[in-house]
């Protein structure tokens, strides 16, 4: 293993900024300083540069069966291409089969991962069935194999949804073993009682997706996962969290001192129910929970400025368009849920910089710090410091770029943001100390990535 030297650039974590070298030796940085002097096998000249810690996606759905197909990205393009937009962890998502404990899927996403992954990954599992046999397997994944959080859901009836019991037992269940809950909040009976009236009334277009799970359905769910944990007396993380009312659920819940917790993403952010449009292109931006009206997007923005949204995951959830998005022409339902992002994160999460909503040491926080305090990775990743990982992104925030899907690196036809042009991008994205971008051009080795144990966040979820 090798040792580097990044020179002259500005260190940017979540609380400071500072003109200093980064030595690494191993993978993991040793010396943080100015003017070191040390031999080093590789020397990266930052000048002009930002330096900081590699991106933390803590929400992806590589490889992952949904909708009658499969996500796009596998854990090779998938990894590649966050890697490519300054991301150099994930946290994906395993699937307790029906009728089994959290084993098998946990074993199959791993073995989903094993020598495809670039960049180092963990898994949240998503809980189906709560058996006494799941129970039990909760408490050992946290203790035993570094899993500490669970996803449950609120909708999707008959694939992912668990009742209101199941969700305060699996609560519960957290205030033992240290482990948090990610819940995606949506009225699932609501929605399918409105998907149905959309039915019969002959709506089947993509917009009707977005209609038919109105704003009010994903912050009732909000606010009852919420209550739930308060009376569990543990934390909560809600996953893309899309909406002004649901936003006011954690913003009301943090308020009273509740560790309530939020994710939001780029696309409820920079997208709208406009995209959607009327006609069936409109199948490219089909997600749960759905794109909103634009005048949700400043209320998120804010959030994110008061840290009432701690973090920004993507929920990349890539379907091509063409053969994939289009098996719901004619019944929105069939519409494969999900959006591509993992690259453009970073970037899009910098134009709160260059629009002066947040300092450079916020979108740091929101885009990779944070994410590593909640999810047990503090330490060790989303920081610059002696001991740390060596992820660093050294960053030109002059760098203007145009997203599309010509030049992407997600195995997926099209892009969101197609044509959109932004300020900010990363020259040189190091993993664990390995160069593995440099200047666009991918430099990195498929299985490189590590599987990561992360800790419980006991101490940071207050
Ligand atoms: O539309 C989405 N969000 N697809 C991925 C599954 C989920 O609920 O996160
Ligand atoms: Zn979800
Ligand atoms: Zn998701």
């Amino acid at each position: 293993m090798s040792t580097t030297l990044v020179k002259n650039g500005t260190v940017i974590t979540a609380s400071d900024r500072y003109d200093a070298d980064v030595y690494i030796d191993k993978g993991v940085i040793t010396h943080i300083g100015q003017g070191l002097s040390m031999p080093a096998d590789t020397v990266v000249d930052a000048s002009g540069k930002l330096v900081m810690p590699g991106g933390i996606d803590v929400h992806t759905h590589l490889d992952m069966p949904f909708g009658g197909t499969t996500s796009a990205d596998d854990f090779e393009s998938g990894t590649i291409a966050a890697a490519h937009g300054g991301t150099t962890t994930l946290i994906d998502f395993a699937i307790q089969n029906f009728g089994e404990g959290l084993y098998p899927g946990f074993e199959a996403w791993m073995k989903r991962a094993e020598g495809k992954a670039v960049i180092d990954y963990g898994f949240h599992m998503i809980v189906r069935e709560l058996t006494d046999q799941v129970s039990g397997d909760m408490d050992k994944m946290v203790r035993h194999d570094g899993v500490t959080s669970f996803k449950l859901f609120m909708a999707y009836p008959g694939v992912f949804q668990v009742d209101d019991a199941t969700i305060f037992k699996a609560l519960t269940k957290t205030r033992d073993n240290g482990g948090l809950i990610c819940m995606h909040a949506e009225n699932g009976g609501v929605i399918d009682t409105l998907v149905a009236e959309a039915l019969r009334k002959g709506q089947t277009a993509p917009k009707y997706h977005a209609l038919t799970r109105p704003p009010r359905a994903e912050a009732e769910a909000t606010g009852r996962a919420v209550a739930l944990a308060e009376m569990a007396g543990v934390p909560i993380y809600i996953v893309h969290l899309s909406c002004s009312a649901a936003l006011e659920k954690i913003r009301q819940a943090r308020d009273m001192g509740l560790p309530a917790y939020a994710e939001t993403c780029p696309q409820y952010l920079f997208l709208s129910l406009e995209d959607m449009g009327n006609g069936f292109e409109g199948a490219k931006y089909v997600c749960s929970p759905p794109l909103r009206p634009a005048d949700h997007q400043e209320d998120l923005w804010r959030g994110l400025v008061r840290d009432d949204l701690q973090t920004v995951g993507t929920d990349h959830c890539p379907f091509d368009f063409v053969g994939q998005k289009e098996l719901g022409r004619g019944d929105f339902r069939k519409i494969p849920n999900g959006l591509p992002g993992v690259e453009e994160r970073v970037d899009l999460m910098f134009q709160g910089v260059v629009n002066d909503r947040y300092t450079k040491e916020r979108w740091v926080e929101i885009t990779s710090t944070s994410a590593a305090r909640i999810f047990g990775l503090a330490g060790v990743k989303g920081v610059i410091a002696p001991g740390a990982d060596a992820d660093i992104v050294i960053y030109d925030p002059e760098r203007k770029h145009v997203l599309s899907a010509e030049t992407h690196h997600m195995n997926v036809d099209y892009s969101c943001y197609e044509g959109m042009e932004i300020q900010g991008h990363s020259d040189i994205v190091l993993s664990r100390g390995s160069v593995i971008v440099e200047d666009g051009e991918w430099k990195g080795q498929s299985g490189a990535g590590k599987f990561l144990k992360r800790e419980v966040a006991r101490e940071y979820l207050k």
